[in-house]
């Protein structure tokens, strides 16, 4: 398989995923049930789906569930996070999302898929230049992980 192809099988593996994850969205008050999965660097996929609350602002995003999943899951290296919706065109990521993603998927590319539709593709930096960062709490003092403690 050409690298092309590979990484093509991995987006839609991905894909695949959020939209069965969506399947299990918890979203009674808005109706509006998206799924999200991310790829490890080992190519591991872990997914999840918006998961509403009677307290509207509890809701946690799809994209939020499934990178806290892989996040205690032990992964940290993320190639790629995927959106999945059933709407007309692609979804982007809400404020607070990017942000998440921003600290814990910095390097990933960022796809948002329609269900059984084609994508579209960015990456999470694109999607939130000059994010307020670790840096920005201690300057000069990046973000170690704990296995350096
Ligand atoms: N939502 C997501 O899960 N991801 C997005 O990218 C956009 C919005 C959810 C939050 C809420 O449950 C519903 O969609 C309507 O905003």
């Amino acid at each position: 398989m050409s690298s092309d192809a590979g990484r093509e099988a991995t987006v839609r593996r991905a894909i695949a995923a959020a939209t069965a994850a969506r399947e299990h969205a918890y979203a009674p008050y808005s109706c509006f049930r998206v799924g999200a999965a991310v790829v490890t660097s080992s190519g591991e996929v872990f997914a999840g789906a918006n998961v509403e609350n009677a307290s509207y602002g509890l809701t946690a995003c799809a994209e939020r569930v499934a990178i806290w999943t892989a996040t205690v899951a032990g992964s940290s290296e993320f190639r790629f996070v995927v959106v999945v919706t059933d709407t007309p065109q692609p979804v982007p990521p809400c404020g607070a999302c990017r942000q998440v993603l921003s600290e814990l998927a910095p390097q990933a590319r960022m796809i948002m898929a329609t269900l059984g539709g084609p994508y579209q593709e960015t990456t999470v930096q694109a999607l939130l230049p000059g994010a307020f960062g670790a840096g920005d709490l201690m300057p000069g003092a990046a973000p170690r992980p704990l296995r350096n403690l």
